[in-house]
């Protein structure tokens, strides 16, 4: 089989089919992600907490970034991967370009994503070829702006802002839209107002597609598991099985239940 393209994604979301994607950062597991079916792969920058051991992504580079997504990009057949642009690599377009183009020439990323309503980058890096995945609701980068991790878009006035920053963002030329930790209402009004898919984390079952940590839903990771995350090992006698689990529960609308939801 050949490797997924953009359109492909935009064709299941307009034949109403969910997308499942998990985080990878590694050879090993995107092959077995790649294996299970599962259509999109993320080489997130939440491998500076989960890989790294960091307390946030913030100490991640751009060569962190093309080195895992090299990994990914080797050992996944079908799959499509998004590598993230890392915190500070994205502060003009012309400084987004010459990153971009390395996760996309030494990583071979097939798209890249970016945190934030970044207009101006976002349609620069479009018109040199390089496709974009926007990120808005909850952006991990701007923690220390921010003053934690906690949901977004709960008041009116801040959800009205989300859904005119996903609609800009749109029109900037963004290929898909991942976005996290905000209420399911918001997320269900962005992705119906939105051609693009919209890839949910924490943003409730309506998102024409689903994502989470890798090591969160193998129960891996030191600490509180987030609310929207789920222990797919539970009932799991493998890693393999695990990931056929989340697979399942995403294709079927299974996941994410009310008990994961803002
Ligand atoms: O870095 C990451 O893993 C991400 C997802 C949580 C969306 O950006
Ligand atoms: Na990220």
């Amino acid at each position: 089989g050949k490797t997924l393209s953009i359109r492909d994604l935009l064709t299941m979301k307009q034949a109403g089919e969910k997308i499942s994607c998990l985080t990878a950062y590694d050879a090993s597991f995107a092959a077995l992600l790649d294996h299970v079916g599962i259509e999109l792969l993320l080489v997130g920058d939440s491998l500076g907490m989960v890989i790294q051991g960091h307390g946030s992504t913030l100490p991640v580079t751009i060569q962190d970034m093309a080195y895992h997504t090299r990994c990914v990009t080797s050992a996944r057949r079908r799959a499509f991967v998004i590598a993230d642009m890392p915190f500070a690599s994205y502060a003009s377009p012309q400084q987004a370009l010459t990153n971009a183009a390395l996760l996309m020439q030494t990583g071979n990323a097939q798209m890249v994503k970016l945190e934030g309503a970044k207009i101006d980058v976002i349609e620069f890096l479009v018109a040199q070829g390089i496709p974009v995945c926007g990120h808005l609701g909850l952006l991990p980068q701007s923690v220390n702006r921010i003053g934690g991790y906690k949901v977004q878009g709960r008041e009116a006035g801040q959800a009205q802002q989300i859904l005119e920053d996903a609609l800009v963002v749109e029109q900037a030329g963004a290929g898909l839209l991942v976005l996290e930790c905000v209420p399911a209402m918001l997320a269900e009004e962005i992705s119906r107002n939105l051609t693009i898919p919209v890839i949910g984390i924490g943003a409730g079952p309506a998102c024409d597609g689903q994502v989470l940590v890798l090591y969160d839903m193998l129960n891996i990771t030191a600490g509180n598991r987030p609310r929207f995350s789920k222990n797919f090992m539970a009932e799991a006698d493998s890693i393999e099985e695990a990931v056929r689990r989340y697979h399942h529960a995403v294709k079927t609308r299974l996941f994410p239940a009310p008990e994961h939801t803002y």
